[in-house]
């Protein structure tokens, strides 16, 4: 990683994890998700990462980045969680796919309703 981009990262590290803790998630229904797409949306449980597999079935995750806490971002092109502060990224189940963060995604239980 070259030394302007870790201090770019430095810089936007404080907004992006304020805005992400502070910032309501979406309001969309997750019933409303269509399969393949995921979003951080506002439910009951408080704010989730909902996405819907192909078959349709809804994961729920924490999206809290298990590296430094910022709030994940679905990819719709990847089909993966990815963190704006530092780069992490995970699979829809979670589980990191690349660093920094070493640690999954927490599952949530989403009642939906
Ligand atoms: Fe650092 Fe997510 S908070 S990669």
């Amino acid at each position: 990683m070259s030394v302007m981009k870790v201090l770019v990262q430095g810089i936007n590290y404080p907004r992006r994890l304020l805005g992400g803790r502070l910032g309501k998630g979406d309001p969309t229904p997750a019933a409303e998700l269509t399969r393949g797409r995921g979003r951080v949306l506002q439910t009951d449980e408080g704010k989730l990462a909902v996405y819907r597999d192909d078959a349709g079935e809804l994961r729920a995750l924490s999206p809290t980045c298990t590296h430094l806490g910022c709030v994940v971002e679905f990819n719709e092109a990847e089909r993966t969680w990815d963190c704006p502060c530092h780069g992490s990224r995970f699979n829809t189940d979670g589980t990191v796919i690349s660093g920094p963060a070493r640690k999954p995604l927490e599952p949530r239980t989403l009642s939906e309703g």
